[in-house]
């Protein structure tokens, strides 16, 4: 019998629901799992799952089936798994944010490295056909050289959250080296779009500007950001749902295993001042602005050379930051009912 069914983790985050729709719609069986922590308003991840349910009840759509557990809980992480033919694991559940993991690092050495750990396991004992997971954009801490590149070297992490990414990225190499499983990092480039994370800048913005409430303009607004829409991202990932990483001889000769490194940005930064504009242009108000310093952690500038995933997939982002914000905002005033 086939593999029929994928294990997406993080399944109730942003962008594990919104693959998750996609999957489904594409006729897949998706096992999801996602311990609902509440690091941001719980009722967009339950909203996010109803979503999913409801697509997941009609003709055509594949099966959905959900746990909830923290994957550092080894044995239930095994137990969901059982009886099931699993082709590919996608593995999205982390803790993320940056500014989160200076106050709070526990959660990231949890999270992001002992759940990894029992995810690399996973894919090793069930032999898993294609392990996909989620690398970071801040993996480029400080680098100078734009735009980045998967060649240059990613060992200077100016962040906890950006040294557990990293890290993600050696521990997969030395399984994917040692029990030849076909392995994706994918290094995500500030994501946003509808459902998106309350933590982040872009809803952030909304939010406080429809309240009338000043925002925070960090590094007193000389940022860049390579905004990569939600959309955008998801088709990415989809993609190389269906092509298993194989050795990469061609650029990475120092490694034999079937292990494959892309950015997945939109590869046009923008100005956040530009940002900031074209949601105060879309809402018709002005923001209050404070101000500040560069917080501890952040990064000045991303952005994506996405030459190797185009390369790989035939495909790469390419929604305008002004058709994003406007399919954005769209979204948000519908969803908490702005008029
Ligand atoms: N959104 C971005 O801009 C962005 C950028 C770079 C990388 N990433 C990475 O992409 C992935 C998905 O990010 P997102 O924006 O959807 O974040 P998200 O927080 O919305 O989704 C992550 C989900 O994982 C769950 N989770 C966290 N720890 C868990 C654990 N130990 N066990 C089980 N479930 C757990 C959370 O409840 C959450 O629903 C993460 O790995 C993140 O680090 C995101």
């Amino acid at each position: 019998m086939g593999r029929n069914w994928i294990l997406v983790t993080g399944a109730a985050g942003f962008i594990g629901a919104a693959l998750t729709e996609k999957l489904l719609k594409n006729g897949e069986n998706v096992i999801g799992i996602d311990n609902l922590n509440s690091y941001y308003d719980l009722s967009l991840k339950y909203s996010r799952l109803k979503h999913i349910r409801d697509l997941s009840s009609k003709n055509n759509s594949g099966k959905f089936e959900f746990h909830e557990f923290s994957i550092e809980e080894k044995l239930l992480l095994e137990k969901s798994v059982i009886n099931k033919n699993i082709s590919t694991i996608v593995h999205l559940a982390a803790q993320a944010g940056v500014r989160y993991s200076i106050e709070n690092p526990e959660i990231y050495f949890q999270s992001n490295l002992v759940a990894f750990g029992n995810i690399l396991e996973l894919a090793r004992k069930i032999e898993v056909e294609n392990f996909i997971f989620a690398s970071s954009s801040s993996v480029y801490g400080g680098n100078k050289n734009i735009p980045f590149d998967e060649k240059q070297i990613v060992d200077f992490p100016v962040s906890l959250y950006a040294a557990t990414k990293k890290s993600n990225e050696v521990l997969a190499h030395s399984y994917s080296h040692l029990y030849k499983i076909p392995t994706t990092g994918l290094r995500f480039f500030t994501v946003y779009g509808p459902f998106g994370r309350p933590d982040m800048a872009p809803m952030i913005f909304v939010k406080n500007i429809l309240e009338q409430k000043s925002i925070k303009v960090f590094n007193n607004g000389e940022m860049l950001r390579d905004f990569t829409f939600i959309d955008d991202v998801v088709e990415g990932t989809f993609r190389c749902c269906y092509k298993p990483a194989t050795i990469d001889k061609e650029n990475n000769q120092n490694s034999l295993a079937p292990f494959r490194v892309f950015n997945i940005g939109n590869g046009k930064p923008i100005k956040l001042m530009r940002f900031i504009e074209l949601i105060e242009n879309k809402l018709n108000q002005n923001a209050k602005k404070e101000f500040l310093p560069i917080q501890k952690g952040d990064v000045v500038q991303t952005f994506a050379n996405t030459n190797a995933l185009k390369e790989w997939i035939n495909y790469s982002p390419s929604t305008s930051i002004e058709e994003g914000v406007d399919k954005f905002i769209n979204w948000y005033k519908e969803y908490y009912s702005i008029t």
